[in-house]
């Protein structure tokens, strides 16, 4: 008896050591959040001619800038600043009479008050439960695939979760494909929708889970399940997305290490790792750099997991969306050069039809949708997945910069409040299903 309970007196004692060792870890770890933010900034900047446009992009690549929501004559940049950039960037503005204006001023600051606002959400989440899912905030990446799963479970006639790959730190990459005829019927044209490629970007993936839903637990279009097999794919860029969630909030790539060039600058801008033009315009050979090619086209296993979907079915893709944030902006190929697209016409049409979808569903806080090529609308950048699918051949193609922070809101955080999450899902939805509609119509006709 003594000896037991001596033993257990002894595990007792240890355990409450590693709870303390935990305590203070989580404490050491809470405590230094952020603290890599210490002392950065951001600015809006208002580029009201293509000239400002010109310029501020030329600044970004002379500074190494960040850019949250690109530079456009009608919408303020949205761009973050380093300690030691910050002199360098407003002289540089002031110079070129470009205006600006503080949009956070303490970055560190507002993005620990962004986690207590979190703490304070305590609505009933479902987070990390197999349960439906919560649009009331930002999910983690456990509970996005615990919703796959469900959804897998409960409609098994209709879905098939895949797990494509495991990334470089070793999570599944995962997509999930809806079909009423299970993928075998091949003359059916297919819609791929996918998100979380940058992984900062946390109101893209909601916007494809929201599309799972619109087709097995709340059915309003029929005729659109019937007709097209759909591949969703929440969360291209696991650990990164992960890692903005409990290491660095403002990451935008993944989380791959190129030894032995870059072993203190770890991950690759997956949307300029694709195979198109690779490497030539718009990028950085700086792994340091947001925007790092990569050292080889497609060297990552998330953006080889995306060009296999393409390649596999890309006799019958129909329209492929790509879900980035924000701006608000509906851009379509060519990102990599200035040339009009073998497919212009319709891409402006569907693109003009989707946005104003978007902007008939959407909430009034946010500005009308932008529709046009990338190269002409903001700048030009080699490698990004919608340029590689449409140039084998997909023919809509589109990346989606979704609305953000809403200008002039009084919200004061860093991240859009979590309250527009659900109605930015709900008009990104109205936006697929006017486009859908107009790719079926493309399809049937062979263009
Ligand atoms: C930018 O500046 C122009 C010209 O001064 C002004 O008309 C416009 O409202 C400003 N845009 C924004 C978004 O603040
Ligand atoms: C969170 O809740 C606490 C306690 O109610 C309150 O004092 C604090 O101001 C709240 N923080 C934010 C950022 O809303
Ligand atoms: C996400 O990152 C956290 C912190 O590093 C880790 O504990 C957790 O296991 C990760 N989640 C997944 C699904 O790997
Ligand atoms: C990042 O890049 C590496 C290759 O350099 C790749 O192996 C890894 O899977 C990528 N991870 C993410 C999250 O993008
Ligand atoms: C622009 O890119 C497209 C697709 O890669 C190509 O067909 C076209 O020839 C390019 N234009 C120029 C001027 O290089
Ligand atoms: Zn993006």
């Amino acid at each position: 008896m003594r000896l037991l309970s001596r033993r257990m007196m002894g595990v007792i004692q240890i355990t409450s050591k590693i709870k303390l060792f935990v305590l203070a870890s989580i404490f050491v770890f809470t405590y230094s959040k952020h603290e890599e933010y210490a002392g950065w900034k951001s600015y809006y900047i208002n580029t009201s001619t293509v000239e400002q446009v010109k310029k501020l992009n030329a600044i970004r690549t002379k500074l190494g800038l960040d850019f949250l929501s690109p530079a456009h004559v009608k919408r303020e940049a949205l761009v973050l600043a380093k300690p030691e950039q910050q002199e360098e960037f407003k002289n540089n503005l002031d110079h070129l009479g470009i205006k600006y204006r503080i949009h956070v001023d303490d970055i560190k600051s507002a993005l620990d008050h962004d986690d207590e606002k979190k703490k304070n959400r305590t609505k009933a989440i479902a987070r990390d439960s197999g349960d439906k899912m919560s649009y009331d905030d930002y999910q983690h990446l456990e509970t996005i695939d615990a919703y796959m799963e469900y959804i897998a479970k409960e409609y098994p006639k209709t879905t098939t979760l895949v797990t494509a790959a495991q990334t470089f730190e070793g999570l599944p990459i995962r997509y999930m494909q809806i079909s009423t005829t299970n993928f075998k019927d091949n003359s059916k044209p297919v819609i791929f929708i996918e998100g979380g490629m940058h992984a900062r970007e946390w109101i893209s993936p909601p916007t494809v889970t929201w599309v799972i839903k619109k087709l097995t637990e709340d059915v309003t279009e029929p005729d659109l399940l019937n007709y097209f097999d759909w591949i969703l794919m929440p969360i291209a860029n696991p650990d990164g997305y992960n890692f903005t969630f409990f290491g660095r909030r403002l990451w935008r790539k993944n989380r791959s290490m190129n030894f032995p060039n870059d072993n203190f600058c770890p991950g690759v801008d997956g949307n300029r790792n694709f195979n198109i033009a690779w490497n030539t315009v718009g990028t950085e050979e700086d792994p340091c750099s947001g925007i790092y090619a990569g050292n080889g086209p497609f060297s990552e296993i998330e953006t080889q997991v995306v060009r296999n979907i393409i390649m596999e079915h890309i006799s019958r893709i129909a329209l492929y969306l790509s879900m980035h944030s924000f701006g608000s902006l509906i851009l379509h190929p060519w990102s990599h050069n200035l040339t009009l697209s073998y497919n212009y016409d319709n891409l402006a049409k569907v693109g003009h039809a989707i946005a104003n979808a978007f902007f008939e569903h959407g909430p009034d806080i946010f500005p009308p949708f932008i529709v046009g090529s990338t190269s002409e609308l903001l700048y030009l950048c080699s490698g990004s997945s919608t340029d590689y699918g449409h140039h084998i051949g997909v023919p809509l193609a589109y990346t989606i910069e979704l609305p953000g922070i809403a200008p002039n809101d009084d919200y004061t955080g860093f991240d859009m409040d979590p309250q527009y999450i659900k109605a930015v899902c709900e008009s990104t939805w109205a936006g697929i299903v006017v486009g859908a509609r107009k790719a079926k119509v493309l399809f049937r006709k062979g263009t």
